[in-house]
């Protein structure tokens, strides 16, 4: 069972940025996940939301800022009172930062309330060009954008999320040819992970934050655990993650 840092490690740093990616690495977490968009001059950047008013001292989409008009932006004092200023990561300059760990990535793209052209392909083509796609796991709740995804690039593993209750989605799963389930915490069962198992399909899940969630799915034997406190597990004899208590 990995221990895979929510948005770098979102309980403890401001999200998605280099100090929450850092933070995740002191507290040893097995892998990353987190979301990228793209700026309007078609640069992968990792942010969770489409506009940057949330988690920035800015105001707007991100698909209307330009890379050098979205790095002029503070991603980082809004999470505490102290300043802490940060820059909104590029895809690349995070790719940068993790070649020399042995991580598992989770990439999720956000597509819904924007659509951004190609951003599969610039993904997967800056995993692929650091060598880390084979460590990566490429989640989305557009599930038509995974499906074009593994058309086009066989070799990605993708992983379907979803935040309700579907009947059979390992069927679903195997459809979309897509290697894993992405489900929220409430959503994992015994059956689910044992009937995807027959199909070859993997559960990942989210996000685990506290005992309660990480009692149900350790039971269950998801494959990932996806928090945003990555120091509040430690790894039992079995490879199992435990909840130690925030
Ligand atoms: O990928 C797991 C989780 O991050 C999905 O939801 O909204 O936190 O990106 P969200
Ligand atoms: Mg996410």
């Amino acid at each position: 069972m990995k221990v895979i840092g929510h948005r770098g490690a979102a309980g403890s740093a401001p999200e998605n940025t280099l100090i929450s990616f850092l933070k995740g690495l002191e507290y040893k977490v097995d892998g990353f996940e987190f979301d990228v968009q793209l700026s309007r001059d078609g640069e992968v950047v990792v942010c969770h939301d489409e506009r940057v008013d949330r988690t920035s001292n800015g105001m707007g989409w991100i698909k209307d800022f330009t890379l050098q008009e979205l790095k002029r932006l503070d991603f980082g004092s809004w999470f505490t009172q102290l300043s802490v200023y940060q820059e909104i990561p590029t895809l690349r300059e995070l790719l940068d930062m993790f070649k020399t760990f042995n991580l598992e990535l989770n990439v999720e793209i956000k597509s819904g309330l924007v659509q951004y052209p190609e951003i599969g392909e610039k993904v997967v083509n800056l995993l692929a060009e650091y060598g880390l796609l084979d460590n990566s796991i490429i989640s989305s709740f557009d599930h038509q954008l995974l499906l074009d995804l593994k058309q086009h690039f066989p070799r990605v593993k993708t992983g379907i999320l979803y935040d309700c209750a579907p009947i059979k989605p390992w069927l679903y799963a195997k459809f979309l040819n897509a290697q894993y389930l992405h489900p929220a915490w409430h959503f994992v069962s015994s059956e689910l992970v044992v009937s995807s198992a027959v199909f070859g399909i993997g559960i990942n899940t989210w996000t685990v934050n506290s005992s309660f969630a990480a009692h149900k799915v350790r039971t269950a034997h998801v494959a990932r655990i996806i928090t945003d406190y990555p120091q509040c597990f430690r790894k039992g004899a079995n490879g199992e993650a435990i909840w130690l208590g925030l």
